[in-house]
């Protein structure tokens, strides 16, 4: 593996948040026409998080949390981020950017803030934009937060599409560095003919009275989750193979596959195909459905916390979404 000189874009802390209310396949029982058994069979989910009106936990303050977990690790004080960049599809307003309003929650003075959508690959979008901005220069230490509520924007009368998702935060400070355990790469991807295939339609959606208080947004998903999971399938196989021959890498030199925690099926086919065995693949779609942009850090900083991760460890990360877009990285973990 080579590794290039120069200044090395380093994670140095990772957070994580989510609502407390814990809604579960048989809670859904209640509200949709479905089962656990379907749910569990066709997905993976057996429960997730889901965001209430009444207490703290906007796509803003889920992202505070997340981000104070992660500075805290690192070390490092809100006066010292450089810039926040915020991958969501679900801000608490059509503007100003979520991340303005997290900038000020957790008092990051200096920072520039602003938001990238890219739907689920928004984690790995911005990850990449601070990869580049810490090579190139421009900024020393850089807060990356995915997030999503995804919650205000389902119609709850839609079976196929509101068993999927979930609500939460993950957030990673990545700082100026040196060495060999780095960000190594990532890479993004975009196609917009296939745009249709998943989107927000205007419309407030329908929300059950088992799942008040709730405040929904003025549109809803809409997606045809059969040409989703093909096209996810073949774009994180063919991503994750140019990611890691890009870094002189196999399959079998990972050490763990962050996916997109969309689909349990999803993930066992791209593992397949990327040669990682499901003893090297995080997964916790089980507790935490699909949380969108927040999937990916939140299962890093899990992993993380449990030990899961040594110095030195390669991950790959490889992402889905909206867009269509997609993502992937590889990183020589650091902390
Ligand atoms: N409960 C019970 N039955 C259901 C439910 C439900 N919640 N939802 C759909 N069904 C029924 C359908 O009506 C259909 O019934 P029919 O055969 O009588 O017509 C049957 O189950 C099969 O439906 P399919 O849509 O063919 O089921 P499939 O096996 O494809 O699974 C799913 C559907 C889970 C949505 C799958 O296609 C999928 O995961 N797609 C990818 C979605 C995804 O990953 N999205 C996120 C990526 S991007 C992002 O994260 C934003």
């Amino acid at each position: 593996m080579e590794i290039s000189s120069g200044r090395a874009p380093v994670i140095i802390g990772t957070g994580s948040a989510w609502p407390q209310r814990a809604v579960t396949n048989q809670d859904l029982q209640e509200i949709v026409d479905t089962s656990d058994e379907w749910i569990t069979r066709r997905t993976g989910i057996r429960q997730r998080y889901i965001a209430r009106a009444d207490r703290n936990e906007e796509t803003s303050d889920l992202s505070a949390a997340a981000s104070l977990a992660a500075l805290e690790m690192a070390g490092k004080s809100p006066d010292d981020l450089d810039m926040v960049i915020v991958g969501t599809v679900t801000g608490d307003r059509p503007f100003p950017a979520c991340a303005c309003l997290v900038q000020k929650k957790i008092k990051a003075s200096r920072a520039a803030a602003f938001d990238i959508s890219a739907g689920c690959s928004g984690f790995v979008y911005s990850l990449s934009m601070a990869e580049n901005l810490i090579k190139a220069g421009q900024c020393d230490t850089i807060l990356v937060v995915g997030v999503d509520r995804i919650s205000v924007m389902l119609d709850w009368k839609d079976r196929a599409n509101c068993v999927l998702f979930g609500d939460g935060a993950g957030a990673v400070v990545v700082t100026a560095g040196e060495g060999p355990n780095r960000i190594l790469s990532t890479h993004i991807r975009s196609d917009g003919e296939c745009w249709d295939m998943l989107y927000g339609e205007y419309g407030t959606p329908y929300v059950h009275p088992g799942l008040e208080p709730m405040t929904p947004k003025p549109f809803h998903v809409v997606m045809e989750g059969n040409k989703v999971f093909k096209k996810a399938v073949s774009s994180m196989t063919a991503l994750s193979q140019k990611a890691l021959e890009h870094n002189g890498l196999t399959g079998k030199d990972i050490t763990m596959l962050f996916p997109h925690q969309a689909n349990m099926r999803i993930i066992s086919a791209l593992a397949e195909r990327v040669d990682i065995g499901m003893d090297r693949v995080y997964t916790n779609i089980d507790r935490f459905g699909n949380t969108s942009s927040g999937s990916i850090p939140i299962a890093l900083d899990e992993a993380h916390r449990l030990g899961k991760l040594r110095k030195g460890d390669l991950i790959l990360m490889v992402t889905f979404g909206a867009g269509i877009t997609w993502g992937a990285s590889v990183i020589s973990w650091a902390i």
